[in-house]
């Protein structure tokens, strides 16, 4: 638990005192401004542990706290999260140990915001909330009501018995924890000539929402991305790529040390056979591009020694089924997520998706939702079939 400088902190001790009930093994991480506000020695009286305040701890072996906490947390939450944390941590900063924890955290991180009403509704403080999001850590509250300032309205810290059962709602251990997961999104691009090029309607955001949920999993996740407008989950490892040749170099030569391969990229299946140098110009009224089939790269990732467990997408606007069962056996996958592309608000380029999922000797179905839910329910598919693969 990580405790910023509001006047909330004091319903940090209770949160505490709740955690440690349900036999949860609790650390508590304070900032400068909140020790003005809370005695380190309540938290450590009440956790059973010793509270950490520092960013350069010199009794830690390692004299790097940060990073041992960071390893040591199934979750961290910050409660009370101020506008301050919050607009730091939504810009990557990490001058001190809260912020510098949080960025070298794996685990799912959970902000519980306490501030002034008017603070909280200031389009910056927004716009700090919405980059969290996006980059993954979900927030608890916060709730309306009267505020410690005298003022009414939201921006009040959650109370204590609601972010304790929230975090205990989640799964206790992340099920993908220490895994390594790779996943390809996003479009390729084959230039024709020096300004133009083949590509296809593919956003990302199916690649992009399956990397944050694999991290929210606790996978450590590389996401290799043809040219999307997302921003990159963080804490995954984002390698950027253009072409479909360029996909598969980056995807080949990482597979072998990964535990999962996804490969959520809609791959151009042709290229042209060769970039003219100048641009072309325009003459003929008919002109021919001669194209030159791809390299298949989710069917060379099932054929390496060492393969991952191979997961691949198919997009079709007819025969599904039939289409991704023959994909899963010509190309030797685990696992294969079929949907409809070509249809209004689904596929490609939407927020919405639904899934038919299709493996060996068994299939289901994940109903139209937000790509980000679809993505959760797809990765717990994953990690389940992960799990009886290596147990058998
Ligand atoms: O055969 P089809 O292109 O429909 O299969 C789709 C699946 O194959 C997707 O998972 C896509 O990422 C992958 N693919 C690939 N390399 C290609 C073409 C498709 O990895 N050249």
């Amino acid at each position: 638990m990580a405790v910023s400088g509001g006047i909330a902190a004091y319903k940090s001790a209770e949160l505490v005192r709740l955690l440690r009930k349900k036999g949860a093994d609790v650390r508590v991480v304070m900032t400068r401004s909140a020790l003005q506000f809370i005695s380190p020695l309540t938290f450590q009286a009440l956790s059973g542990n010793p509270v950490h305040t520092e960013l350069l701890d010199a009794e830690a072996e390692n004299a790097m706290g940060h990073i041992n906490l960071a390893r040591w947390a199934d979750k961290i939450v910050i409660a009370p999260a101020t506008a301050d944390t919050i607009a730091k941590l939504s810009h990557g900063l990490a001058d001190d140990l809260l912020s510098t924890l949080c960025l070298a955290a794996t685990c799912p991180v959970y902000v519980a915001p306490a501030m002034n009403q008017a603070m909280w509704h200031k389009p910056v403080t927004q716009d700090n909330v919405k980059r969290l999001i996006a980059y993954g850590i979900t927030m608890i509250g916060p709730g309306q009501g009267e505020q410690a300032c005298g003022e009414t309205g939201y921006g009040r810290m959650s109370e204590p018995a609601e972010i304790c059962e929230r975090l205990w709602a989640e799964p206790a251990a992340p099920y993908l924890h220490g895994r390594k997961v790779l996943i390809s999104a996003g479009p390729t691009r084959e230039p024709l000539d020096p300004v133009r090029y083949i590509t296809n309607r593919s956003s990302g955001k199916m690649g992009y929402a399956l990397a944050r949920a694999a991290l929210k999993a606790g996978a450590r996740v590389t996401l290799v991305s043809g040219p999307v407008a997302l921003a990159p989950p963080a804490n995954a490892d984002v390698i950027r790529v253009e072409t479909a040749a360029q996909m598969h170099e980056a995807v080949i030569s990482r597979a072998e040390a990964h535990d999962i391969y996804i490969g959520a990229a809609a791959v151009a299946d042709y290229t042209p056979v060769a970039v003219q140098p100048e641009k072309i110009k325009k003459q003929d009224e008919q002109t021919t591009i001669t194209l030159q089939k791809t390299r298949d790269i989710l069917a060379e990732v099932a054929q390496l020694a060492r393969r991952p467990f191979t997961v691949g997408f198919a997009a079709e606007t007819h025969d599904l089924e039939t289409y991704a069962l023959g994909k899963l056996t010509t190309k030797k996958l685990d696992m294969i997520a079929a949907n409809w592309v070509g249809r209004d608000h689904v596929g490609f380029d939407s927020e919405q998706n639904a899934l038919q999922v299709f493996w060996a000797d068994g299939r289901q179905t994940l109903s139209m939702t937000g790509k980000l839910h679809l993505a959760e329910q797809l990765i717990s598919l994953i990690a389940k079939r992960y799990d009886e693969k290596n147990t058998a």
